[in-house]
């Protein structure tokens, strides 16, 4: 590959001798889960993100399902979010017994559309899961104003959105509790899963810590049911050498955000919109354009990775074809499901391997304005509509 979707090795070369002597540590102490790196990485964190608390835990999935059963969802509850997401988002929820309600998204952020919740709601509502998608947060304001309204909690999911800000705050700390994703592929990864969820309330944090552990408080004596939601010390430690680059990276992202806007603007192509409220910090570039399966074949062909998040959307999921939905419910999700291609976007790569992508997608373009003028000028007309 030239210019691979992501290249983690690129990363790890630059910090490859503190990461091997925090290993070494965790090693010699053989303290492997939970123990002092998981507290100072929770607290760390926490603090950072302007939040009280922090609570290591095993994934990002597993930070949504402790929320989840944290705020007792189960059986007969409806939890409204979007289907433009990462599995997980929805999964969870219906691993409790308890139904996702989708709710279309804004086509010019992907994020779901506060608009359309408070027609989502019942008397079986409990909880709201906004998704910060792509590194960008969701227009919080009028979430939590409708969640106060309506006494429901809010879960951000925050899994790809780790440092981002919605008008100066950061992703997880506006909603009841934030859930944070260390998948090796996030702005922060670790060396394998692990997550945590962070959030302001002394209780919530109490009860997700003993969640967190199979329900067990004191040990072995079980008030309430549980899982092996667990980080682990090397986790942690790993993590705690990664943190401190963290702003440099989403910077990086940034900046090669900035490039790619620059070299695409004025081609049919749909550039990402980043809402004047909000500093994203990028974990997917994602582009939006007709024809997509044939510009990936000519990016392949140029040994250049790109991936689409998210073919289809979770409404139209087979193992939610019980929930009753249908093709063209939430057409904006649809939509995007069939137009959205994410780039090569990571920190390290130079400015003359952007230029090889950029030339790449407008070669494509310009191949295909002369085969094809007719759809090109539509796209043109969606785009700009967006
Ligand atoms: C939006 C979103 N939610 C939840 C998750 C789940 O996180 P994890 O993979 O750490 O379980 C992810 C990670 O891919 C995600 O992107």
């Amino acid at each position: 590959m030239k210019v691979p979707l992501l290249d983690l090795k690129a990363q790890y070369a630059g910090i490859k001798d503190e990461v091997l002597a925090a290993v070494g540590d965790v090693l010699d102490s053989q303290v492997c889960i939970l123990g002092p790196k998981v507290e100072e990485l929770e607290e760390r964190i926490a603090a950072l993100f302007d939040c009280k608390f922090g609570v290591g835990v095993s994934s990002g999935t597993d930070a949504l399902l402790a929320a989840l059963m944290a705020l007792e969802i189960g059986p007969g509850d409806e939890v409204i979010t979007t289907p433009f997401t990462f599995f997980a988002t929805a999964g969870c929820v219906t691993r409790l017994g308890a139904t996702p309600v989708f709710v279309d998204i804004d086509p010019r952020t992907y994020n779901m559309d506060p608009q359309l919740i408070e027609r989502a709601i019942t008397p079986q509502t409990k909880a709201i899961i906004p998704v910060h998608l792509f590194g960008q947060m969701c227009d919080m304001d009028p979430i939590m104003e409708i969640a106060r309204r309506h006494n429901l909690f809010v879960i951000e999911d925050a899994a790809q959105a780790i440092s981002s800000t919605y008008k100066g705050r950061k992703a997880g700390s506006i909603g009841t509790v934030g859930c944070f994703s260390f998948y090796p592929t996030k702005n922060l990864g670790g060396a394998g899963d692990g997550g945590m969820l962070v959030t302001n309330d002394a209780e919530l944090n109490e009860r997700l810590m003993v969640m967190r552990s199979h329900g067990s408080k004191p040990k072995y004596y079980h008030r309430v049911v549980g899982g092996n939601f667990r980080l682990d010390s090397l986790q942690a430690a790993i993590l705690l050498v990664k943190l401190p680059h963290l702003e440099a990276w989403s910077e990086g992202r940034r900046r090669n955000a900035a490039i790619y806007d620059q070299e695409l603007a004025g081609s049919p192509i749909g550039i990402p919109w980043v809402h004047a409220d909000t500093i994203s910090i990028y974990n997917q570039y994602v582009i939006r354009v007709q024809g997509r399966d044939e510009l990936i074949a000519h990016l392949q062909a140029e040994q250049i990775g790109s991936e689409i998040y998210y073919p289809v959307p979770l409404h139209l999921q087979e193992c939610f074809r019980n929930l009753g939905y249908k093709e063209g419910d939430l057409p904006e999700s649809e939509r995007a499901a069939h137009e959205v291609l994410a780039l090569p976007i990571y920190p390290e790569l130079s400015r003359e391997q952007i230029g090889i992508v950029c030339r790449a997608v407008l070669e494509w373009v310009s191949a295909r304005s002369t085969s094809a003028p007719e759809e090109s000028l539509k796209h043109a007309d969606h785009v700009t509509r967006h």
